[in-house]
């Protein structure tokens, strides 16, 4: 594997590369987990090579102490995704991908006016800014993105498709922890203590595959949130349920054949989402 930290060192590594034709493309922004890794493992399913990106975006992060605590470990993550047999590393510097101040806006086809979108503000546009930066330079055949971020693929795949990219999104499925928490670079951040009560988002958020048989979607959510709160330790910030197509509010069940319910909780300071197909 070829790890390089510039656009330079990235462009040398690239030309190397003899079939340009079949490329997978795996953007992330670092701390690598099982879930990324099953990502690369897609890709090479797929793909003659694969390139994986480490960069942490600062024009999708709404919250100044979110970008100062990520995560960031390139040195691990490079030793993971040299055994994963991944071709090239690209962990390029802030001036790589903004010369200039990104001032794009994009059309998201109004997939973000529901879940993540409202809460944090310019993030799906910041995530459209580097995700398109980033095909323009790495130039895949497919891109894999995980269904964690589930409104994320969605918006990926509204924007590749309306921008004209060649690119085949591939959408992979969450990885959990044994206990069910969903794998995510930020539950390294979690106390011991919160880290024990992660676990209850996940298994309350099952409940709603029973609960909707004799309860409207509102009542479902309220159910939820009551149970996920009576933890101490965790939060609600919201959860809904939505088409998992459009990604529009799910009011009652008929209103949808794919409902997803997705949710935001705080183990404060730290932000964990899930989702499930119901
Ligand atoms: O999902 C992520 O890790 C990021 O949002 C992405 C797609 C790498 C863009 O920075």
């Amino acid at each position: 594997m070829i790890l390089t930290k510039s656009l330079g060192e990235f462009k040398k590594a690239f030309e190397s590369l003899p079939d340009k034709e079949s490329i997978g493309f795996v953007p992330t922004m670092g701390a690598l987990h099982e879930g990324h890794l099953s990502l690369v493992q897609s890709a090479r399913k797929k793909c003659r090579h694969v390139i994986v990106s480490v960069f942490v975006n600062p024009t999708q992060f709404n919250n100044k102490q979110d970008l100062a605590t990520y995560p960031r470990t390139l040195d691990a993550d490079a030793a993971l995704l040299e055994k994963e047999g991944a071709d090239i590393l690209f962990a390029p510097q802030v001036e790589d991908i903004y010369p200039e101040e990104d001032t794009r806006i994009f059309d998201l086809g109004g997939l973000d006016k529901y879940g993540e979108g409202p809460r944090r503000p310019g993030h799906f546009n910041g995530v459209a800014q580097v995700v398109t930066r980033l095909f323009d330079i790495v130039r895949p055949k497919y891109a894999f993105f995980g269904e964690k971020d589930y409104q994320q693929l969605a918006i990926v795949k509204y924007f590749t498709k309306a921008l004209g990219y060649d690119i085949e999104i591939t959408g992979c499925p969450i990885v959990r922890e044994s206990d069910g928490l969903a794998k995510s670079s930020r539950n390294t951040l979690l106390t011991p203590e919160q880290r024990l009560a992660a676990p209850h988002i996940y298994k309350t958020i099952c409940k709603a595959r029973e609960l909707k048989h004799t309860l409207s979607p509102q009542q479902v959510i309220e159910k939820i949130k009551e149970e996920i709160d009576s933890n101490g330790l965790l939060e609600t910030e919201y959860i809904e349920i939505v088409d998992g197509t459009d990604l529009k509010p799910v009011t009652k069940w008929s209103d949808s054949d794919n409902p997803r319910l997705w949710c935001a909780v705080y183990a404060r300071p730290v932000r964990l989402i899930d989702n499930i197909a119901l």
